[in-house]
């Protein structure tokens, strides 16, 4: 599959709906590229991979070196790196770690997270040859400020205040916003607000395409499950049970047999 441009995955609103799923490693990029339209490195992989109980300890370093492996492991699909807690502060600090993802990865676009409240961060990212995805609804980098993880679109304020926040956004010159954890009437209406794709995780099925994280998708993280994750294969207790039989067989010395010597 030819990797998408800007326009292209513009395009695709209102159309065929868009597959977005976290990569982490070129490993699991290549087995992805097949399938997806757009990777997305999130800083999830802080949580999944680096046993961390939220994403807030992510460093830009680390989103550089996972970016890096996962655009040489799918080189033909767009590649969009999360701007990790704390790196998009203010405009010049956000400019100079979105210049560092480019010019250290082969990454399409960042990530923020944020609606209205971040959108001249977005514009000044724009301004100056960035694309940029935007976040809005549940925002887990500000798991701690909020006190845990809270759905949003309970109330009709809130709902004018997402539409607000995607429309703030889309202005400010993003092709693509990620909206997480929404009621989904209200992530239906946030995505007939705007024109360019919304893209929908614990948010319905009224937005333009979804994301999942790829360790929830496949059953891989125990720790817990969100009520919104489908889970398509069963990969904590296929990995065990290839891991048990292994050691099962290395003790009883039926591996290595004939056919795995030199
Ligand atoms: O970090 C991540 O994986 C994300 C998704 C939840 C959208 O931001």
């Amino acid at each position: 599959m030819k990797k998408l441009s800007i326009s292209a995955i513009i395009k695709r609103k209102n159309t065929l709906p868009i597959m977005m799923i976290t990569a982490y490693d070129a490993l699991f990029a290549r087995l992805f590229e097949e399938s997806a339209d757009l990777l997305l490195v999130g800083d999830s992989l802080n949580m999944s991979f680096g046993g961390n109980p939220d994403t807030l300890s992510a460093t830009m370093d680390q989103m550089i070196y996972h970016t890096n492996a996962v655009c040489k492991g799918a080189q033909n699909t767009f590649v969009i790196c999360d701007m990790p807690f704390g790196t998009y502060t203010n405009e010049s600090t956000a400019l100079s770690n979105a210049i560092r993802v480019y010019r250290e990865t082969h990454a399409d676009a960042v990530k923020i997270e944020g609606g209205a409240d971040k959108a001249y961060l977005v514009k000044h990212l724009v301004d100056n040859g960035i694309a940029v995805c935007g976040h809005i609804g549940l925002l887990p980098q500000s798991v701690r400020a909020e006190g845990g993880y809270k759905v949003k679109g309970k109330s009709e304020e809130e709902a004018l205040s997402l539409i607000a926040d995607a429309q703030a956004i889309e202005k400010a010159g993003a092709f693509i916003v990620v909206i997480e954890g929404v009621k989904a009437d209200v992530a239906t209406r946030v995505a007939q607000s705007v024109s360019i794709p919304v893209i929908g995780i614990g948010a319905g099925n009224g937005v333009d395409g979804q994301v999942l994280v790829f360790s929830d998708m496949l059953g891989l993280y125990e720790p817990f499950v969100p009520k919104f994750v489908k889970q398509y294969m069963d990969g904590a207790t296929a990995v065990k049970q290839a891991v048990a039989t292994y050691t099962q067989e290395v003790q009883s010395r039926i591996f290595p047999d004939e056919n795995y010597v030199y």
